[in-house]
């Protein structure tokens, strides 16, 4: 059986690349750990005027109702739960990636501290050596925002902003985030979004 990937969903803006990775990993039947920091609960109420469930089960009817999907396994957790099976180094994984990353959550991760369930799993994936992916979303960087995904980078995190590219297209708003968590999942090596690739003429 395939090893769960883990999703955090931090409190940056542009909840939508996390709804569409969940949308394509599930429907590709990938195992998704989901957790949402505390403040993505006040990201969905300013960008949607919606109230995200806090309890587990009712979270994870939520995230499939938004994404459109009903196969793969998704479980999600709490974003207090420090002690959570994510939380340990002796829970396998796939990797984890940070769709959409606020600076707040780089920081935190950059200084070790695990100040919450998604900072303690991406920790714990640095400290085994599993692949941790960030998509930052901020603009613009500070020198502060640069030096600490350049410490995530030197740490082996892969750094995946949320930048789309044009030279596929793009016709809607849906390509131009297709394309920014396809490249995400690129770095993982998973290959489950239609995706015009770039092919010189
Ligand atoms: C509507 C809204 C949009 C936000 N967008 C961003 C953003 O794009 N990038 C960012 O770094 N912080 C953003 N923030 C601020 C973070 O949510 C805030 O720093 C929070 O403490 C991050 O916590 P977390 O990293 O634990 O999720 C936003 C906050 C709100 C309410």
């Amino acid at each position: 059986m395939t090893k769960p990937l883990i999703i955090g969903v931090s409190g940056a803006s542009g909840l939508i690349y996390a709804v569409n990775a969940l949308k394509y990993l599930l429907a590709a039947d990938y195992t998704i750990e989901l957790v949402a920091s505390r403040a993505s609960y006040m990201v969905w109420q300013a960008e949607e005027n919606i109230r995200m469930p806090a309890e587990p089960d009712q979270q994870e009817l939520f995230w499939r109702e938004k994404a459109g999907v009903k196969t793969g396994i998704l479980n999600c957790h709490r974003w207090g739960d420090v002690g959570d099976n994510i939380a340990s180094g002796s829970f396998r994984t796939l990797g984890m990636v940070i769709i959409p990353c606020s600076m707040s959550t780089v920081g935190k991760i950059a200084a070790g501290l695990s100040s919450d369930l998604l900072e303690r799993a991406a920790d714990v994936q640095i400290k085994e050596g599993k692949p941790l992916v960030v998509v930052p979303r901020e603009t613009p960087f500070s020198l502060i925002h640069l030096r600490n995904l350049t410490a995530l980078a030197e740490a082996g995190v892969k750094i995946v902003p949320a930048i789309p590219a044009w030279y596929h297209h793009p016709k809607t708003i849906e390509d131009l985030v297709d394309f920014v968590v396809a490249r995400a999942l690129d770095t993982l090596d998973i290959d489950c979004i239609p995706l015009e690739r770039w092919k010189s003429s």
